[in-house]
């Protein structure tokens, strides 16, 4: 039954602020239990686009389906449905692991015998439990990027947005965030929706991709179908085949502007 219907459904979305079209006229969808990466530059509109996937952001026009809800429409249902991670931390630094953890599921109205045994094995599968009673200001960015991640499992949700959720982590804690998550995936049949600059990580995850572009989907599809679209041997090249190679600068915010500077400061070292 989880598979009949599209987990999420997005038709001729977009998004203005004011007179900047952030997000152009999108349409795709994502199957039941499908990796679907979602894949662009710096400011190209992912991050709109997961905001008003996850009722964030009232969308300008178009249609949105999660598990077939209008998460317009039906704000809690929709919320129901589906965990985030989002790009921005979001944790309560002065509470313990195991505190962030409940407060989520007593938001969630998950009841307590369930939020025991939830909260026991997600941490687990984080490798948190032993630490489920410090708090979280005393957690390198590895633990906490862990921890929202089994947070924003603690509901059982069918789908899970995760924007960027592995940026700035070495490789041993990527690979095992993956692992997680590639796991869930399989045990649990949820539908994975991420993003992420590092295109080694989206080829070896993700079933199929979108890339996005100045607000536009620019193309779709498997990684073999977009590595043959452009004659490219990996993802990164067809997707700098695809986007070009201008730094978007001028559309990053003030962080992200600083990732940028890092990251070229790093390669002309
Ligand atoms: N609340 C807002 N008001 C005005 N402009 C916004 C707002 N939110 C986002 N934007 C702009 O919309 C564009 C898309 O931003 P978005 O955060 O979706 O990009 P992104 O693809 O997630 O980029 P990144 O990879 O840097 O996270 C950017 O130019 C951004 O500056
Ligand atoms: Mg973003």
């Amino acid at each position: 039954m989880a598979n009949m219907k599209a987990a999420i459904m997005v038709r001729n979305l977009t998004k203005k602020f004011y007179n900047f079209t952030a997000v152009d006229n999108i349409s795709f969808e994502v199957e039941g239990g499908e990796i679907f990466a979602f894949l662009g530059p710096n400011g190209a509109g992912k991050s709109t686009t997961i905001k008003m996937l996850t009722t964030l952001l009232n969308p300008t026009s178009g249609e949105v389906e999660i598990a077939g809800v209008n998460p317009i429409k039906n704000q809690d249902a929709a919320r129901k449905n589906f965990g985030i991670v989002f790009q921005d931390p979001s944790l309560d630094d002065e509470l313990t692991a195991y505190e962030n953890m409940e407060f989520h599921g007593i938001l969630y109205k998950v009841d307590k015998k369930t939020r025991q045994t939830r909260i026991e094995e997600l941490l687990k599968i984080v490798e948190l439990w032993d630490r489920k009673n410090d708090l979280v200001k005393t957690f390198s960015g590895g633990m906490r990027r862990r921890l929202e991640i089994a947070r924003g499992l603690l509901h059982h949700p069918k789908i899970f947005f995760l924007d960027e959720p592995t940026v700035g982590l070495d490789p041993q804690t990527r690979n095992q965030i993956w692992n997680y998550i590639l796991n869930l995936n399989k045990k649990e049949d949820i539908t994975i929706f991420f993003t992420t600059h590092y295109m080694e990580e989206a080829e070896k995850v993700a079933g199929r991709v979108a890339i996005i572009d100045h607000g536009k989907i620019i193309s779709q599809g498997t990684v073999l179908k977009l590595k043959e679209q452009t004659h490219s041997k990996s993802l990164e090249d067809a997707f700098l085949s695809l986007t070009g190679k201008n730094i978007r600068e001028e559309e990053a915010n003030p962080q992200d502007r600083m990732r940028l500077r890092h990251n070229m400061w790093r390669k002309n070292k």
